[in-house]
């Protein structure tokens, strides 16, 4: 009881998600926005994975991916994927590319329920072009190769949503409804 007077928010969320929200899908779908949001309404602790592997190499991913390789930064995101094991009540924003590898879907469902985001290939470009952290798409910023990579990962991402959410034409307020009442519909019927 004293932890519900002196951390109201944090009891709040507890009472919401007794595991991890992993947010997967593309570049551009939408994961760093949601998860912000989840964060300011649920007092939820958000794990940005980009953000920790690029603060914890101290470079940026576009320089991550052209020192070390493509490879180095995934077996980054795997470790950071166990290490969150251990924690609960937290939003774990993915990078577009997680859950191309099979072993990282096992480690998200661990302790996770994974929520994938969706957009149209336009909705992407119109998302990311000003942006320029993002090698894999840097110098191939187009609707057909977005829409092009988009379907060669289809699969993956789908077969790793334990829920799939589509964006487009929706706000922030829409999307987190949707997700919050399909997470706590799936917890009631377990
Ligand atoms: C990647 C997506 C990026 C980042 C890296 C690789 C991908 O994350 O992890 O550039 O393979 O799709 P965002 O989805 O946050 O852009």
């Amino acid at each position: 009881f004293e932890c519900i007077r002196t951390n109201s928010k944090r009891i709040q969320a507890r009472k919401l998600f007794d595991y991890n929200i992993v947010l997967i899908g593309f570049m551009g779908t939408g994961k760093s926005t949601i998860s912000d949001f989840l964060k300011n309404v649920f007092a939820m602790d958000v794990v940005e994975m980009d953000q920790i592997i690029a603060q914890r190499q101290g470079m940026s991913i576009s320089d991550i991916f052209e020192t070390y390789g493509e490879q180095y930064f995934r077996d980054l995101e795997t470790n950071l994927l166990i290490e969150m094991q251990s924690r609960s009540n937290v939003v774990i924003s993915c990078g577009g590319g997680t859950p191309m590898r099979e072993c990282n879907v096992v480690e998200m469902k661990k302790n996770g329920r994974v929520v994938l985001l969706t957009a149209k290939p336009e909705t992407i470009l119109d998302r990311v072009k000003d942006n320029h952290d993002r090698p894999l798409i840097e110098n191939n910023k187009t609707v057909p190769f977005i829409a092009d990579l988009m379907e060669k990962r289809r699969a993956k991402y789908e077969a790793a949503a334990d829920i799939i959410i589509e964006t487009d034409g929706k706000n922030e307020l829409e999307i987190c409804e949707e997700l919050v009442h399909r997470l706590r519909t799936m917890d009631e019927e377990k």
